[in-house]
């Protein structure tokens, strides 16, 4: 089979070392990929956004299978897309991706249906949102409706703050189209966690739990960043807790799909907070989290295409999914100043790795993300730039990463220094 993925990150690099596991697949093409998936895949210069572009190519290319790592793509329509031309993809389409690029289309769908979320109030303008903001005890949650790269969420602790982040989104506009509508939920102080699974829109398989590292520094202080780690299992979440999850949010979302005519395939990532035994869905995600996906996949053993044929076929429920019973740790190594302005273009060196004498106990994989490569070099291209992935049985795992972290080198690294210590001597 000829595999298409979509994206840059270091998502796109572990979904790439998972297909290639598979033996059904011949080729692997990464649009547009990184300095790592030059190497492990043949990278395609097309943007993620170029849904026309990608179109073309996987026609041209007789491409048997597209997978879409982020969202924007999906929340153009490119599943719709590749459907309409008979070619064959993993994601979610532009009606039913609508949960991630519309806060507001997401909080409706989950009153309309039942689920609970926490209470909120959407607004179109200025004024309406600022007189309702006044009458509010704070703090108070200010999200943007459309997508906006993890950026659009304030928490605000009192009125005149609320005034300013409302005035920077609708008169301002520095959210774009994607500030038209703001949604206003109220704040609640309880136990974070997300959740994956994978469906077909009829079924659905829970995912490992992860656990995310969202803050720029450790203690998890500082601003909120994509993830700077992650952790599988999730030490946090039981098998109850998973249950109850399954129970009250994840089956009845499925109902709803059934009920609203939304044709799901893909993954569906939640984002929930608990407070007093109460679980709460925040938002959810129309693709896979990232850092997290890379811990879970590396713990992978079942082959990952039969699971995205699985999806796209509609017979989930025949397909086996199995994850060995470790732990992971994944490190991201990032620029210095990411989530802010940070510098690029500095040659990355591995030398420190090559000159390793001693096998580690266990199998580590680099999974590139903002990289380049170059004659033959790899240069730093973005805020996350790599990410350290160990799969195995005790916390050494953390050691391992941490001493690679170490013998990557590039100006301007920097990484946590307490991702996985919830398992080590950390
Ligand atoms: N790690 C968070 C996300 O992928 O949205």
């Amino acid at each position: 089979m000829k595999i298409l993925v979509i994206g840059s990150g270091g998502r796109e690099s572990a979904i790439v070392y998972a297909i290639k596991k598979s033996k059904k697949v011949t080729e692997i093409y990464c649009a547009p990929g990184n300095g790592g998936t030059a190497d492990t895949a043949k990278n395609v210069n097309i943007k993620q956004d170029n849904v026309e572009g990608l179109l073309s190519f996987a026609l041209e290319n007789k491409i048997d299978l597209t997978v879409v790592g982020p969202e924007v793509p999906l929340a153009m329509g490119i599943a719709d897309e590749f459907d309409k031309a008979g070619l064959k993809i993993f994601g979610p389409n532009k009606k039913a991706s609508l949960l991630e690029s519309s806060k507001k289309y997401a909080k409706d769908f989950f009153k309309r249906n039942s689920i609970k979320t926490v209470d909120y109030a959407s607004f179109t303008n200025f004024t309406d949102a600022a007189d309702f903001v006044k009458q509010k005890s704070h703090p108070v949650v200010i999200k943007v409706d459309g997508l906006a790269a993890g950026k659009g969420v304030f928490i605000s602790n009192g009125f005149e703050q609320s005034r300013d982040i409302l005035g920077s989104v609708f008169n301002e506009k520095i959210f774009g189209e994607s500030g038209e509508t703001v949604i206003i939920e109220d704040f609640i102080d309880g136990f974070e966690l997300s959740y994956m699974v994978i469906t077909d829109g009829i079924s659905y398989k829970p995912l490992i739990t992860g656990m995310d590292y969202k803050k720029i520094y450790d203690g998890d202080t500082g601003e909120n960043t994509g993830g700077m780690g992650a952790i599988t299992p999730n030490p946090h979440i039981s098998k109850t807790l998973t249950d109850k999850i399954n129970e009250t949010i994840i089956e009845p979302t499925l109902k709803g799909f059934k009920n609203e005519g939304i044709d799901y395939k893909g993954v569906l990532y939640a984002g929930i907070i608990i407070k007093n035994d109460e679980i709460y869905v925040l938002e959810f995600n129309v693709r896979f989290g990232d850092p997290e996906t890379q811990a879970v996949l590396v713990r992978l053993k079942s082959d990952i295409i039969d699971l995205f044929m699985s999806v796209v076929n509609e017979n989930l429920k025949d397909c086996e999914l199995v994850f060995d019973d470790n732990k992971s740790i994944c490190l991201v190594l990032s620029s210095e100043g990411y989530p802010k302005k940070y510098k690029t273009g500095y040659e990355i060196s591995f030398d420190g790795i090559n000159n390793i004498s001693a096998k580690y106990k266990y199998e580590y994989h680099i999974f590139h993300a903002g990289t380049k490569k170059i004659d033959g070099k790899y240069y730093t291209n973005g805020g996350r730039v790599m990410n350290i992935c160990v799969n195995g049985k005790t916390p050494e795992i953390v050691d391992i990463a941490y001493d690679i972290a170490k013998k990557i080198n590039f100006e301007n690294k920097y990484y946590r220094k307490d991702i996985g210590k919830i398992y080590a001597r950390y």
